[in-house]
């Protein structure tokens, strides 16, 4: 427990230094190996999964019928507390509804297609087989095609873009997106990285050597939670070749709005182990970021039953997407998912962690953010003269604020009346929004 203290202190500490200490830029070693050492040793192996392969999804009857089986044979769930609704977490109550329409309902042939619905690519990267949607439109003559890396984050998956794609590949006054759009390393389909390390500074410049391959120097940045986090350190390492970056949340966090965060996880472990929790005192954020404690700090043990259990999985996921969608989601009793997304939309993406069996890898991005490696890096100090745009859905937990320190080249933000999980929510309106953001960093780098 003191090390953890210690760690946490020296968090707050370097994060509350700030901007100021104006520190260099970093040199990470943009050929950096994670993957297995076999490999590396293995040239003709390498030589093939260096090559970009077209890859799409197969779900196997046999994968259907160990789901069915582990979704309807499953041991009973604590009846929920009266009146509890999604206070203590998500409804055991509400439990079997979802267990028996995943099972019974839902069309794993439907799945398989909405999963397909575009082109997917593997290619391997500094050892990791990277997998990603990837669409260069056909355009009439006249139209500028930009490419735009999009980066997803915890829990969600490239199926958070699906519904924005459309929109983003059709011509819009004379501009449209060439979009790239990975799994995260250790996420879905994307290989895990095999040893400590790759934190959101080390997969910014898998990112980075990922569009080198696809033939792009410079690109335009999307990111959503951990997505925006390297975007950041994208924007920060290559301040030359990020043309723009649009991020729809956590990105432009104020110094004292993280130190927030960072002192609601101290706090907890203050208080648990006090033997003093008193719910009323603690914050909302407090509250709600247990889960971010955990997973930075034993990701693998809180791993073995969510990647065990299909059941336990959705409920870890969903309880995200009601709370951190409405907060007044904690006081219905189906957690209001229904209002505001498709079961098929939400199964769909815990389909994503279940077939890959990836919920292990992909928690693990916190342990390395929170790493005394990643910080001692500095990247969140070091300004960057990339143009940034920000979305700031107002219904969003914690809170975002424009550091213009960090980054003084901002050049817009838009409130959308929307949750944590935008691009599931108003995918128009959040892919519109990028199109103005676009534009507005191609004026100002023509001014
Ligand atoms: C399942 O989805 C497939 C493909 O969309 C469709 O052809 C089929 O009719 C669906 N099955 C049921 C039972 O709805
Ligand atoms: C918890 O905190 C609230 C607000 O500070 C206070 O009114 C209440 O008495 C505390 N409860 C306990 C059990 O300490």
């Amino acid at each position: 427990m003191a090390k953890f203290f210690i760690t946490w202190c020296l968090a707050i500490a370097s994060v509350a230094t700030g901007v100021a200490g104006a520190r260099s830029v970093p040199k990470l070693d943009q050929n950096e190996w994670w993957g297995p050492p076999e490999l590396m040793m293995n040239t003709e192996e390498l030589q093939q999964r260096k090559c970009i392969r077209p890859w799409s999804l197969t779900i196997s009857q046999d994968e259907i019928d160990y789901l069915r089986w582990r979704l309807l044979d499953h041991h009973s769930f604590a009846p929920a507390l009266e009146d509890s609704n999604f206070e203590y977490g998500f409804n055991p109550d509400q439990l079997d509804d979802w267990a028996q329409y995943w099972a019974n309902e839902y069309n794993f042939t439907r799945a398989e297609q909405v999963l397909n619905q575009y082109p997917q690519y593997k290619v391997n990267v500094q050892g990791l087989d990277i997998h990603f949607i990837w669409i260069k439109p056909e355009v009439p003559k006249g139209v500028k095609t930009v490419p735009l890396l999009m980066l997803h984050g915890w829990p969600s998956s490239v199926r958070a873009y699906h519904d924005s794609i459309p929109i983003l590949t059709t011509p819009n006054k004379g501009l449209a997106f060439e979009v790239i759009i990975p799994s995260l390393p250790g996420f879905g389909f994307s290989d895990a990285a095999v040893r400590p390390g790759l934190g959101p500074a080390q997969m910014a410049v898998v990112f980075k050597n990922l569009m080198k391959t696809l033939g792009h120097k410079k690109f335009y940045v999307q990111g959503e939670d951990w997505g925006a986090v390297i975007g950041r350190q994208l924007a920060t390492l290559y301040q030359n070749d990020i043309l723009g970056f649009h991020s729809t949340q956590l990105s432009i966090l104020s110094n004292c709005e993280e130190i927030k965060t960072f002192l609601a996880g101290y706090i907890a472990i203050l208080q648990v182990e006090l033997q003093q929790f008193n719910r009323t005192a603690t914050t909302e954020l407090l509250e709600e970021t247990g889960f971010m404690h955990l997973q930075a700090t034993k990701p693998d043990s809180v791993g073995v039953g969510l990647s065990d259990s299909p059941i336990g999985l959705c409920a870890w996921m969903l309880e995200k997407f009601s709370t951190w969608t409405r907060r007044d989601n904690r006081l219905l009793v189906d957690g209001g998912l229904l209002n505001h997304f498709t079961r098929d939309q939400l199964l769909d993406n815990v389909m994503v962690y279940w077939l890959s069996n990836s919920m292990t890898s992909a928690m693990r991005i916190y342990a390395e953010y929170f790493s005394n490696a990643q910080r001692a890096l500095g990247i969140e100090q070091i300004p960057t003269k990339v143009p940034v745009w920000n979305i700031r859905p107002i219904h969003e937990l914690l809170p975002s604020a424009q550091n213009e320190i960090k980054f003084p080249n901002f050049v817009g933000t838009t409130i959308l009346d929307a949750g944590h999980f935008v691009f599931f929510e108003q995918p128009e309106a959040v892919a519109k929004d990028i199109f103005k953001a676009v534009k507005a960093f191609r004026s100002y780098r023509k001014w």
